[in-house]
């Protein structure tokens, strides 16, 4: 017989995760995946959610998109993970794709499994090709939980495995500030500006005018590359195939992951200039992982490249981002008092209230009322809302039909006004 979700956290705290079961169940929810299709799922109880969190971006396409997964059957049918020795006309396949979508300075795609992997392979990239050590990152962001990446994104997290990052080595600075990133930069050891075009675990704020080229610029100027980290904010979620483009930067490797799974297969990629990819004109064997470039992996994510370029495609994302800046801003105008700020680049939006667990209470009541949205652990007034990239238009109207209802019970949780 089926275990309910209550055996399953059960069984969980005891074998899983305590923390985290534990802090669900202080949330007042215990939700375990079940049926699910597109913008939607359910639990076990049989509740159903709209996704609009779409674990930051791994389900862009939807859950169990039907094209990725026949493309994953056929594949299967036909291949397996394949060799990470030897060249495969589906690793290149996929290459390809990504590098047409990519700004004409990037020649070399090197494919892995997931974000914080390929955040770690891109640092160690740009100290070979530069000579030096040190990474420029911004305290706001989350880069993954490997051993660089958490180095990288807010040193908190490193310090909590006591791995400090070694301030010899390692620089974090505010995001929007240029002052001190030229500051740090004049040292001139600097082997790599590491920005998440909009970080995502602050709550989505938005850059300053011409931010993302003015990083550029300084990082050139002073030997440094500069590395754009698109694993949440890639992928058409800006409108365009990557938000640093959108800002007229040319990075000199794009790091992407999430999507390109299909919500399926675990695969990152960095896709790379010239210089950054010098180390494999030396020594190609130098970096490899068992799973880098899986041949089953390389034909699901052909297939949501495939999807992505397509016409529909991106005219979906102009209508979502179009009735999402008109219907957030009725619903501002409504809930002014509580919903202080909304932040929004194409499909990429964060929702800022009046108080610091703001986020965290509008999270709380969105998931009674059937919405899956998930607060910025690192500012708890801020809620990440993120639909898939087909989601349809009465899907997207009933988001903020429930959206106007939610910040109502949000603030009246936290006995502060609404509007
Ligand atoms: C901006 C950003 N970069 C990198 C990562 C790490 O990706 P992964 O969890 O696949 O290692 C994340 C994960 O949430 C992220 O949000």
């Amino acid at each position: 017989m089926k275990k309910t979700a209550h055996e399953i956290y059960d069984e969980a705290q005891k074998i899983w995760n305590p923390g985290r079961v534990e802090m669900f169940r202080s949330f007042g929810f215990e939700i375990a995946m079940g049926e699910r299709q597109g913008s939607y799922f359910k639990d076990l109880d049989g509740h159903e959610y709209i996704n609009m969190h779409s674990n930051g971006g791994v389900f862009n396409l939807g859950h169990r998109n039907s094209e990725i997964k026949d493309a994953l059957i056929a594949g299967a049918e036909l291949v397996d993970a394949g060799n990470h020795y030897f060249p495969s006309e589906f690793k290149n396949e996929l290459n390809e794709k990504l590098l047409a979508v990519s700004p004409s300075n990037m020649r070399y795609v090197f494919t892995l499994n997931g974000g914080g992997e390929a955040i770690d392979a891109a640092v160690k990239f740009a100290r070979k090709a530069t000579g030096r050590q040190r990474l420029i990152s911004l305290s706001c962001s989350f880069h993954g939980g490997s051993g660089i990446s958490m180095q990288a994104g807010n040193p908190d997290l490193a310090t909590y495995f006591n791995m400090t990052p070694d301030p010899k080595f390692y620089t974090h600075i505010e995001y929007n500030n240029l002052e001190q990133l030229e500051e740090i930069l004049k040292k001139n050891d600097t082997a790599a500006v590491l920005i998440e075009t909009i970080p995502a675990t602050a709550g989505f704020p938005l850059p300053i005018e011409n931010y993302h080229i003015n990083v550029q610029k300084l990082a050139h100027q002073y030997g440094a590359l500069y590395i754009a980290d698109e694993v949440q904010t890639g992928l058409l979620r800006s409108g365009e195939m990557w938000c640093c483009c959108k800002y007229g930067a040319t990075p000199d490797m794009i790091v992407t992951g999430k999507g390109l799974s299909g919500g399926y297969y675990p695969m990152s990629a960095i896709i790379m200039n010239e210089q950054a990819a010098g180390w494999m004109k030396e020594d190609g064997f130098a970096h490899t992982s068992s799973f880098n470039g899986t041949e089953l992996g390389c034909i699901v994510s052909s297939k949501v490249m495939d999807i992505l370029t397509r016409p529909e495609t991106i005219s979906n994302v102009a209508m979502l981002t179009d009735l999402f800046e008109k219907g957030l801003k009725q619903i501002q105008a409504k809930h002014q008092d509580f919903l202080v700020e909304v932040r929004q680049c194409g499909v990429i939006m964060g929702l800022k209230t009046a108080h610091p667990y703001g986020g965290q209470a509008l999270m709380a009541a969105l998931i009674k009322n059937g919405v899956w949205a998930v607060m910025a652990n690192f500012d708890k007034s801020v809620l990440q809302f993120k639909p898939g990239l087909l989601m349809e238009k009465n899907t997207a109207e009933k988001v903020l039909a429930i959206l106007d209802i939610s910040l109502t019970q949000a603030a009246e949780m936290l006995q502060v006004p609404a509007n």
